[in-house]
């Protein structure tokens, strides 16, 4: 299933999916959306006439089968012979066997200098500790949730009168810019992923 210069990507989304956009506005070719929710995003991958898969989270609680629901995107990035996944603000964490079988082919991004400011109040985080600067980082995924091999990283000035949504929309301007073009060069094979032969 792995492959050195992957071609086929599925960008996984829970959101507004700005990210999603940016990716196609760069011509980047997303062969599937695959969302844990209804969400913009996802609206927008219809609109565009990418295919979508919903594989709707409807358990935000402690009782969540993480395994099963792992299971079914597996299914799903099987079925579509997918070789690489860009989660682009996707708020599910996965299970360890989807790490294990597209080991080295999961990328994230992040809204702050892995690092510093795992888990999902990065912004907030960043913004709380009195930090100078933040910014946004692109890696690989796995297992351990905001760890894994940094591939790129851009900062922001955290600025005196920032909210966290001024903060964060100032990151995103440069996840917008930097994702793309990781992917490009991961398309292109200037960019070589780490290979696990199994
Ligand atoms: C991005 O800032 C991304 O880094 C973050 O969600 C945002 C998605 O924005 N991801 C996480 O926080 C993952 N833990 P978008 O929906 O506009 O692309």
């Amino acid at each position: 299933m792995n492959t050195k210069t992957p071609k086929n990507i599925a960008v996984f989304v829970s959101g507004t999916g700005s990210n999603f956009e940016a990716m196609l506005d760069k011509h980047i070719p997303v062969k599937l959306v695959v969302a844990d929710r209804p969400c913009k995003a996802l609206d927008r991958a219809k609109e565009v006439g990418i295919p979508t898969e919903l594989i709707e989270r409807k358990n935000f609680g402690v009782t969540f089968d993480r395994g099963l629901y792992t299971q079914k995107i597996l299914e799903v990035l099987r079925t579509n012979d997918i070789h690489l996944v860009a989660m682009a603000g996707f708020m599910t964490i996965l299970g360890e066997s989807l790490f294990t079988e597209y080991d080295g082919f999961i990328l994230n991004t992040h809204p702050s200098l892995l690092p510093l400011f795992k888990g999902d109040r990065a912004v907030r985080d960043a913004l709380g500790a009195g930090a100078k600067e933040t910014g946004c980082t692109i890696h690989i995924a796995t297992a351990r949730l905001d760890d894994g091999p940094i591939l790129a990283q851009r900062s922001v000035p955290i600025l005196p009168n920032d909210t966290t949504e001024t903060l964060h929309e100032r990151i995103k301007i440069e996840e917008r810019a930097l994702y793309p073009e990781v992917l490009k060069n991961i398309l292109s094979g200037n960019l070589v992923l780490p290979h696990r032969v199994v």
